[in-house]
């Protein structure tokens, strides 16, 4: 089966390395749309017409499930992509905001793109997971997942957009890396926060493709 992934570079390999561990067999088209990144800083229309034009591309390569493997894009146009495209099947990755809430954990970070922080579809994972007792705080990263994308600053832009958590980094017991990027450099973050076990949406998003690629298969 012809599998499209994307993202807005080589955030989403990470994804896309997840995928492949399960199903290694299918055909894999990656389109790391570098031109237009950060996505994070993108109005929800201008994500639209950029993600657009993706889809164009991969469903012209013969791609019957598109993994959008960035968690801006997901949060602010899936809904409207499989409007647009309802021949296609859609699978997006999402902060693991569900995972950590169900962890235990009490005090959590989110880290993400502004874009994902700011979106309805954050908001909602965030009332409909968190439990009593929890604490989950949002953290916006300008800047970060281009500085990796770039290879560029890394350091330094992180320590920039850590200082307002950095007082209080040995308090939290989890923290969700919310943007694609960020397992890339997950042991630079890890650094700052010992206690913490570090989560990203990959694994959840590649059994997401399994279970969609049994059914097409059993369906045909
Ligand atoms: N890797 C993407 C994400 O998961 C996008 C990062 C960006 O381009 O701002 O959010």
């Amino acid at each position: 089966m012809k599998i499209g992934v994307f993202d807005s570079g080589k955030g989403g390999t990470t994804v896309l390395e997840a995928i492949k561990r399960i199903l290694p067999e299918e055909e894999y088209y990656y389109i790391a749309d570098s031109k237009n990144c950060p996505y994070g800083n993108k109005t929800k229309s201008e994500l639209l017409q950029i993600t657009s034009e993706i889809v164009d591309e991969l469903k012209g390569w013969g791609a019957e499930i598109v993994v959008i493997a960035c968690n801006t894009a997901t949060t602010n146009c899936i809904e409207d992509l499989r409007k647009k495209y309802p021949e296609l099947r859609f699978v997006g990755v999402e902060p693991a905001i569900k995972l950590a809430t169900n962890t235990g954990a009490r005090k959590i970070l989110v880290m993400a793109t502004p874009g994902t922080i700011e979106s309805e579809r954050t908001v909602v994972l965030l009332n409909r997971n968190k439990k009593s007792g929890q604490e989950i705080e949002l953290l916006p990263c300008p800047g970060l997942a281009e500085a990796i994308e770039n290879s560029d600053d890394i350091q330094k832009t992180l320590e920039n957009v850590l200082k307002k958590v950095l007082a209080q980094a040995n308090k939290y017991d989890c923290v969700v890396l919310g943007c694609t990027h960020y397992p890339l450099i997950k042991d630079k973050i890890q650094r700052f926060f010992p206690n913490a076990l570090m989560l990203d949406g990959g694994d959840g998003t590649a059994m997401q493709v399994k279970r969609l690629v049994e059914n097409l298969w059993k369906n045909e």
